[in-house]
């Protein structure tokens, strides 16, 4: 009796209530599993995929913020090529695969639309490119590309090396080293402000405008709640002192700054056709570039300080292929024309995007019930286009965890060996990249004016540690020591500007 009367307490204190709680758990998650089953459209045969919808409301979010890039890869390696889930409040496929992307880019405006979180909404409005749908959407893209064409392109390039080159001057002035991916996002911020907006500012100033809009974009994938010191009303307010600087450089403009950047080349667009659109709906246009282009290139530009460092070989063969153009003289100015002939940096800049996509993946909304892999996705549903796990999952590439450009030489051209959606960098269909042709122009940029004007060593190379969200980046930002290729000591077993060094990749 005294050896039972103390367990019958613990089992009615806190067994019981346990096993309540248990039991109402278990319960309410087969509750809500039965109300999201009701999505299933019962005139598809095909199931729904496999994978789970998590706890009521909150779904897997909480999994899925603690796990990271992490989360998606489990869950791929769970159930294949596609699976459910529920993340921010709403049902969600994601799918890799370049069958499956092809129908998702290939359906748009029928069996899905593009879709964003609505933050995004907020701080764009839906008169700009990426929030923009249907026939207008149509209508503005053909026009934007205008600012995208060759000529456009040609005409940047001396608006871009000046910044690159002073960029890599700094680096390079900085004994202790210097953090690589904020200064590749500031580089990049720099650069297209200029080309995109018109921007004309000193590193002060431009530091500081970074600032702001480091804000707009941290709240582009936070919760639209609009109070005083939220991240979206700090996104809001931000947005704000953007446009007025984007507004001082259209009234600029129509006064007497002729520069041939994309914000004057929209303009005369505009009043050539006489469909000449509000300022505010031309500004914001001009941060939806700004945006779109921001972290995705400054993510590209680090992995290739990362990459050129990590495979000399490769930084020696780039040298090389310079050297047999002639273009081995830093700052030495650079054309279109010139640089669409080295091949080699091409296919440098393609394997760096490979190994690591810029963008993970991108969003999409059911608009009507459709099969997909022998599943069904029911309208409504959100539908995530995996770039990084198609792309690091596909088969066509050899030895697909070797860095090696030579990949997509003409000898080998292993991107076109399959389906070309293996390799959907830049999306695809009526929504790929606008900005695709002044990316990569703007990263051939970056690795020949590094390749003949430096050597880069990082400093802490055991422990790069990469997170891929939102977009991959060093956790500790990569310092790196940069030097003047002026600067090296030639006799020592550095890599100069030789190509004999090509014998002994190893070499440093
Ligand atoms: C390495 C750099 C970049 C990568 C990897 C990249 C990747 C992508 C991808 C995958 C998409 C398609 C998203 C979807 O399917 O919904 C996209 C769309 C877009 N990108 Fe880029 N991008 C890059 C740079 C840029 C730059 C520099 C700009 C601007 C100058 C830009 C502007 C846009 C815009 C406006 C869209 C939306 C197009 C539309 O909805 O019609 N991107 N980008």
């Amino acid at each position: 009796m005294t050896v039972d009367t103390p367990i019958i307490g613990l089992v009615g204190q806190y067994i019981v209530p346990l096993a309540l709680s248990m039991v109402i758990l278990i319960v309410v998650r087969r509750l809500w599993y039965e109300y999201l089953i009701q999505n299933r459209d019962p005139a598809f045969d095909a199931p729904l995929p496999d994978g789970s919808m998590g706890w009521p409301l909150i779904g897997e979010t909480i999994s899925f913020a603690l796990q990271g890039s992490e989360f998606y890869e489990k869950k791929f390696q769970q159930h294949g090529r596609l699976f459910k889930t529920h993340l921010f409040g709403r049902p969600t496929v994601r799918v890799r695969g370049a069958e499956n992307i092809r129908k998702i880019l290939h359906g748009e405006n029928d069996i899905v639309t593009s879709y964003w979180p609505a933050t995004s909404r907020l701080i764009f409005g839906t008169d700009c490119l990426s929030q923009s749908q249907g026939p207008f959407h149509t209508r503005l893209r053909k026009h934007v590309a205008s600012a995208f064409s060759h000529t456009a392109l040609a005409g940047y390039v001396s608006l871009v090396q000046p910044l690159i080159i002073d960029a890599i001057d700094d680096w390079c002035k900085a004994p202790a080293g210097v953090t690589a991916y904020p200064e590749c996002r500031s580089l990049t911020f720099r650069v297209s402000g200029k080309v995109l907006c018109g921007f004309d500012y000193s590193k002060e100033e431009t530091a500081s405008l970074i600032d702001h809009f480091e804000d707009i974009f941290q709240c582009l994938f936070t919760l639209p709640i609009n109070i005083p010191g939220s991240t979206l009303n700090k996104g809001l307010k931000a947005r704000d002192l953007i446009a007025k600087k984007i507004t001082e450089n259209i009234q600029r403009k129509m006064d007497d700054d002729d520069t041939q950047d994309a914000l004057r080349i929209l303009m005369e667009q505009d009043m050539e056709t006489g469909e000449i659109p509000s300022t505010s709906a031309t500004v914001c246009r001009a941060i939806d570039l700004l945006v779109a282009g921001y972290a995705s290139t400054a993510s590209a530009a680090c992995s290739i300080i990362r990459q050129l460092h990590d495979n000399k070989h490769v930084l020696i063969k780039v040298r090389r292929e310079l050297k047999d153009h002639n273009m081995t003289q830093p700052g030495s100015p650079l054309t279109l024309q010139d640089m669409n002939q080295l091949k080699y940096v091409s296919n440098v800049i393609k394997e760096t995007m490979r190994m690591s996509p810029p963008i993970g993946a991108a969003f999409r909304k059911a608009l009507r019930t459709f099969e997909l892999d022998g599943k069904q996705i029911p309208a409504g549903w959100t539908v995530l286009y995996s770039i990084r796990e198609t792309v690091g999952s596909s088969d066509i590439f050899a030895d697909r965890n070797n860095f090696d450009p030579d990949r997509f030489a003409s000898e080998r051209c292993e991107d076109r060996s399959g389906d070309r959606y293996n390799y959907c960098i830049f999306g695809g269909g009526p929504r790929s990249c606008i900005g695709k042709s002044f990316a990569v122009m703007l990263m051939r940029m970056l690795v020949i004016e590094l390749a003949r004007s430096c050597n880069w060593e990082l400093l802490k190379p055991e422990s790069v540690k990469i997170n891929q969200l939102p977009t991959p980046h060093p956790v500790d930002g990569m310092p790196v020591r940069f030097t003047a290729l002026n600067n090296v000591d030639h006799n020592a077993n550095s890599v100069v500007f030789s190509c004999e060094s090509e014998e002994n990749p190893d070499a440093n």
